[in-house]
């Protein structure tokens, strides 16, 4: 017996099957004072089906109709039943009223949780005042398999299509189905296709750990026959890359599906060697090349009950993988949005050629009538000639095409499975007859994470810019942060990853998606300490570049930063411990040297050793400072002290006192050492003059870094107030710059600072270079984590008003709400409006205009300062004081305006 159930919760989860659920709504919503919570999240996720953590954390986003609100206390239930939560009742976990300000990270402390259940949840709070909220709608989620010796499953193979019938003797009350793949898989019952993933379940380190998706398939089963069908494709299980060969030689299923019946009983259905296999209409698939499918080859009903499958072999049970199943805790990889094609040319007889308008990671559905046999073929490609045909030079061995072979019978609709492309233009050949504009659309396909931020200025170039970021960070996200989306690479290279990681996390919800990738950084770890290049690695080297390996303290530090979580810090300590100490071993003087790679894609070169000794700097300065937060206290001193060691190695070794430069006094070697503060204090100046200087007068207002350089030189800039100057460099459209890109058309950004379109190493759609985003929130927009009081407990906003920016508008939707920056700037009179998050704070730096001499401020219509002083009064605004030519306003939660005008 893999479980047991009592009798009670059959009959309550029947009766949940037999009617709508009505949710037990109090009789009179509060409408003033707190409300009741929203965003309910576990484990960052929604509703999650499929969570296979002990004690996950729930989160919820407070609400409350006055200022400067907080929690004082929460009460959190959790039952085993709607019905019971609707009573109150946490039969599960019943928090009681707990006194905390914390409304994420709350950890389950509860009964054991059990594998292969559901659980409702709710939760209330408590104002400053000991005012109760009312209780939040309802929220669930399912616990997966804990264990895994709940997988009756066994790995099978044998052929591309997999079919089993099951007979089922009474009305199903619930259903889950786990499925794992090496490859990728489609879950198919009763004809019909299981879920909304594709590309599923995400790529890992195979031998080390396979993800499984959860799906609830209660209403897809009846009583009497069923049929389970399973499509199946290699994916990156059976892809040679880089280093390292093809893990596998065939794509594996495993499968569990725990049924629960009416009649009490339960009924298990696994993968194993009563399944029947067979090769399907999919030929061949494979990520880079693409897929050819002969429809003629489809099997009608093969999916559904009663299907012959007498001439089908039995599946193989194979070896597969001996890791760790894992459930995915992550949003899922999905067809995300569709685009019609802007142009369609005929440059040669027969050879077709769509322009969807946007370069994007995905496929097409093709739309197309002709005889049997007839081979449709699609090749795509990011670039064309100024003959009008495809530019596939870039794409280096990827043949990033798929053949559809038609059936022969009405309107045929095609989309390949298991494979994706990264392409703007299509070239359609063995179309039968014309083709239409309509005969095409594209598919957009990535990780579907949720957009939570946004940001807008006066200036349409700074828009342009944003929007190809999002584009380039959206369109790679394929479960791992790729490099490119298009040609024979798409790999997790951690130096992309963690330069871009934060602007990602101000835009998107990331934190499921980083807390896996982190995850995979701990598969590939050594047990000398060591990381790869790539994560899962197949390209570059082991011991990974230290400006790669870094992605590992840094993306844990942001995740910290911006969620507050300290879980991630936890899982992750002793992992991040054994890289500083490998990093140690490297560098026995105290400056690490190895490099490969360095300030990559850099317009004029800086040495890779100073590149790696400063992230050896940053490594032991962020590792000490996990320490302290986790309490631990020796090791933080510890890593203190040889980060302090460090800097001095490093000063020593590539820092000129005289002349002020770091190494061959590049923007990348000055903006390095000036970020993390490692400039000995009286030559701080100098060194950020020559760094200005060189972006001035000796480039012409332009950068010369390549992506690792550019993550600090912006903000650099900032902090010794030459927004101005950076904000010069984020709207240059000459050569190198992003406004260069767009100029150029691209509508994701590049892999190079320069035009390059040739068979050498020019991606067009490469999202490192989009870690200006991260200054476009935090220095145009304003808003910042306090790095002291993290996951937005504090926040301080701080826009820069700079040149001819009349207006910036940022939004980042933070844990514990949303939080908003938004500036205008006329002569004489410059408007701030800030939304602060119940249950937060913020330093809100209010700017005078260069023009304004004597100011006077208004919050609303009461007067916050004036002749120079604070003006008490002002609900929520607690303080005010002059920072050179700022006022620093101390506010609660809400929303504030504020109005600076000449007094
Ligand atoms: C990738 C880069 C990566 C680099 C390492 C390239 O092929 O596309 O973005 O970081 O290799 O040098």
């Amino acid at each position: 017996m893999f479980r047991s159930y009592s009798s009670l919760r059959i009959l309550a989860v029947a009766a949940l099957v037999a009617m709508p659920v009505v949710w037990a709504v109090p009789s009179a919503r509060a409408t003033e004072g707190p409300l009741a919570p929203v965003n309910l999240r576990c484990e960052y996720l929604h509703n999650p089906v499929g969570i296979d953590v002990r004690q996950p954390r729930f989160a919820w986003v407070d609400r409350h109709t006055e200022r400067a609100q907080m929690q004082s206390a929460y009460q959190v239930l959790v039952a085993t039943t709607p019905e019971l939560l609707a009573q109150n009742k946490g039969d599960a976990w019943d928090s009681g009223k707990t006194a905390s300000d914390d409304s994420t990270q709350v950890v389950y402390s509860g009964k054991a949780l059990e594998s292969d259940h559901s659980y409702w949840w709710k939760v209330r709070y408590w104002d400053k005042d000991g005012n109760a909220s009312d209780y939040s709608h309802p929220a669930s989620f399912d616990v997966a398999l804990l264990a895994r010796s709940e997988w009756k499953g066994q790995w099978i193979g044998g052929a591309n299509l997999f079919r089993k019938e099951v007979t089922l003797n009474s009305k199903v009350v619930r259903a889950r189905a786990y499925v794992a793949a090496l490859g990728y898989y489609e879950l198919r019952i009763n004809g019909e296709k299981i879920g909304h993933n594709v590309l599923d379940p995400a790529w890992t380190t195979y031998s080390a750990r396979v993800l499984y998706s959860t799906y609830d398939i209660t209403s897809h089963l009846r009583a009497g026959k069923n049929a389970f069908g399973a499509m199946i494709g290699g994916g990156w299980a059976l892809l040679g890359a880089g280093e390292v060969p093809a893990p596998y030689k065939q794509p594996a299923l495993m499968l569990q599906v725990n049924i629960e019946l009416a009649d009490g009983k339960t009924v298990q259905v696994e993968s194993d060697n009563s399944w029947k296999v067979t090769q399907g209409p999919i030929v061949s698939d494979s990520v880079w090349d693409g897929e050819v499918y002969d429809a003629r080859r489809e099997l009608p009903g093969w999916d559904s009950p009663g299907f012959d499958d007498s001439a089908w072999s039995a599946a193989e049970i194979l070896e597969g993988s001996k890791g760790i199943l894992s459930a995915q805790m992550m949003p899922p990889i999905r067809d995300v949005d569709t685009i019609i094609p802007v142009a369609l040319t005929n440059p040669r007889p027969g050879v077709y050629v769509y322009d969807l308008g946007q370069n994007f990671s995905g496929w097409v559905d093709l739309h197309v009538s002709g005889p049997a046999g007839t081979q449709v073929q699609m090749r795509f490609s990011e670039l064309l000639y100024d003959t009008g045909m495809i530019n596939r030079e870039n794409l280096r061995g990827a043949k990033s095409r798929d053949i559809y072979i038609l059936r022969g019978e009405g309107e045929e609709h095609y989309h390949p499975r298991f494979t994706y492309h990264g392409f703007r233009y299509v070239e359609v050949t063995g179309y039968p007859g014309t083709p239409s504009l309509d005969s095409l659309h594209g598919h957009v396909v990535h990780t579907a994470v949720e957009t939570t931020g946004s940001f807008v200025a006066s200036k349409p170039l700074l828009n342009q810019i944003h929007k190809i970021i999002r584009w380039s960070d959206l369109t790679n996200m394929a479960s791992v942060p790729t490099d490119c989306d298009q040609r024979n690479e798409r790999q997790g290279w951690l130096g992309d990853s963690q330069t871009s990681a934060e602007g990602v996390m101000l835009n998107f919800d990331m934190a499921a998606f980083y807390t896996n990738f982190l995850r995979d950084m701990r598969d590939v770890q050594g047990p000398d300490g060591t990381l790869t290049d790539t994560v899962p690695h197949r390209y570059g080297s082991r011991p990974a570049d230290p400006a790669w390996g870094t992605a590992f303290p840094l993306i844990s530090w942001y995740l910290y930063q911006q969620n507050g979580d300290r879980r991630i810090l936890e899982e992750n300590y002793e992992g991040l411990k054994k890289y500083v100490e490998f990093l140690r071993t490297r560098a026995p003087d105290n400056v690490l040297r190895y490099s490969y790679y360095g300030d990559w894609v850099a317009v004029e070169k800086t040495p890779g050793e100073l590149v790696s000794d400063f992230y050896y700097y940053y490594d032991a300065l962020l590792l000490s400072k996990i320490a302290a937060v986790l309490g631990n206290s020796a090791d933080a001193a510890s890593y203190m002290q040889l980060a302090t060691q460090i800097k001095d190695a490093f000063n020593h070794e590539f820092f000129n006192a005289k002349t002020g430069n770091y190494a061959n006094g590049t923007q990348t070697a000055n903006a390095l050492p000036l970020f993390l503060d490692m400039v000995p204090p009286d030559r701080r100046g100098a060194v950020a003059a020559n760094l200005n200087n060189d972006i001035l007068y000796y480039h012409d207002t332009h950068v010369t870094t390549g992506f690792i350089g550019i993550r600090y030189l912006m903000p650099v800039l900032t902090q010794f107030h030459h927004s101005d100057l950076a904000y010069d460099l984020a709207v240059q459209t000459t050569f190198p710059s992003w406004g260069y890109m767009v100029a150029h058309g691209a509508t994701t950004l590049w892999e190079l600072w320069e035009n390059k379109t040739g068979p050498s190493m020019n991606s067009h759609d490469h999202h490192m270079m989009g870690s200006v985003d991260a200054w476009f929130y935090e220095a145009l927009g304003g808003i910042n984590v306090d790095p002291d009081r993290p996951g937005y407990r504090h926040i301080r906003i701080e826009p820069q008003v700079t040149r001819d920016l009349t207006s910036v508008s940022a939004t980042v939707g933070s844990v514990r709400g949303k939080v908003t920056s938004s500036w205008s700037h006329e002569p004489g009179v410059i408007t701030l409006q800030v939304d602060v998050p119940v249950n937060a704070t913020a330093s809100v730096s209010v700017p005078e205009g260069d023009e304004m001499t004597d100011i006077a401020i208004h919050e609303g219509e009461r007067s916050v300062w004036e002749k120079g002083h604070f003006v008490e009064g002002t609900p929520g605004v607690t303080a005010g004081k002059l920072d050179g030519k700022r006022v620093v306003f101390e506010v609660g939660s809400g929303h504030y305006a504020f109005r600076v005008t000449e007094e």
